[in-house]
């Protein structure tokens, strides 16, 4: 698994640090007997990046997809993994070797987050042996963001979680916009170029308010695949609220 990787994760890095924020859409809840179709409304309706939620069953209780699921997605839309597993040190290869483009373990699951970063940042992305993959941190509402404050020299992602991740239907909890406030400053006194992202319980209905709240990616997926017909457009509507939240908010 090793490699170059820093060189043009920075390029991947780059490009998302700015002109955001953009949305990466789970696909959990898409056709899975039409995903090829289902990936092609999205990159229609100008969407740069599809979510895998990765989950073990034993890091929270739902059982999900993993690896040949990155692989089958193909290398058209970034590939952003998130992994809710326990230990997932042991697992990082198998998920770089599909092709996934980022992967976002939990602090709360890894015994080691320091060495996992680290594994992380030698990673070879499968689409370009000059590229590497971005490395990427979890954290759950109950966690503080002072327990990944020791790893910021080494992530490039920081994904707070805007719900309990493993169980469905759950609502975008409101302390996750002071939290994303106080992750923007500690990422700014850090002085680092790091991705700030937010998941879970984001709807049609919420989207533009959360996308005024300083996140680069702002993940959503049973809104836009939820079982019926439209797909494309209700993910072109969210682009266009996430590109422009004012005009929507003021509509
Ligand atoms: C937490 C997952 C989220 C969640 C979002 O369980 O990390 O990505 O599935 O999916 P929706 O947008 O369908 O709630
Ligand atoms: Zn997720």
């Amino acid at each position: 698994m090793t490699g170059s990787g820093g060189a043009t994760r920075g390029a991947l890095l780059r490009r998302l640090l700015s002109g955001g924020p953009r949305l990466t859409v789970g696909m959990l809840t898409a056709d899975l007997l039409h995903l090829a179709d289902e990936l092609a409304d999205l990159r229609t309706a100008g969407v740069e990046l599809v979510h895998v939620d990765v989950m073990d069953g034993v890091f929270c209780p739902a059982l999900t997809v993993g690896p040949p699921v990155i692989k089958a997605l193909g290398p058209d839309l970034i590939r952003d993994a998130h992994l809710m597993i326990q230990d997932p040190l042991s697992k990082l290869d198998q998920f770089v070797a599909a092709g996934a483009d980022m992967v976002t373990f939990h602090v709360e699951g890894a015994p080691q987050p320091y060495r996992v970063l680290q594994v992380l940042g030698q990673a070879t992305n499968a689409n370009d042996p000059d590229r590497g993959v971005i490395r990427g941190v979890g954290i759950n509402p109950g966690t503080p963001l002072s327990a990944v404050e020791p790893l910021l020299d080494d992530l490039d992602y920081l994904l707070i979680l805007a719900i309990s991740p493993g169980w469905g239907g759950q609502a975008f909890l409101p302390s996750t916009a002071g939290r994303l406030e106080a992750a923007r400053r500690m990422i700014e006194r850090s002085g680092r170029p790091i991705l700030l992202g937010v998941d879970g319980g984001i709807t049609r209905d919420n989207l533009a308010h959360v996308a005024t709240l300083g996140a680069d990616l702002i993940v959503s997926g049973s809104a836009i695949f939820d079982g019926t017909a439209g797909a494309a457009g209700r993910a072109a509507s969210m682009v266009d609220a996430v590109r422009s939240p004012a005009r929507v908010l003021a509509s």
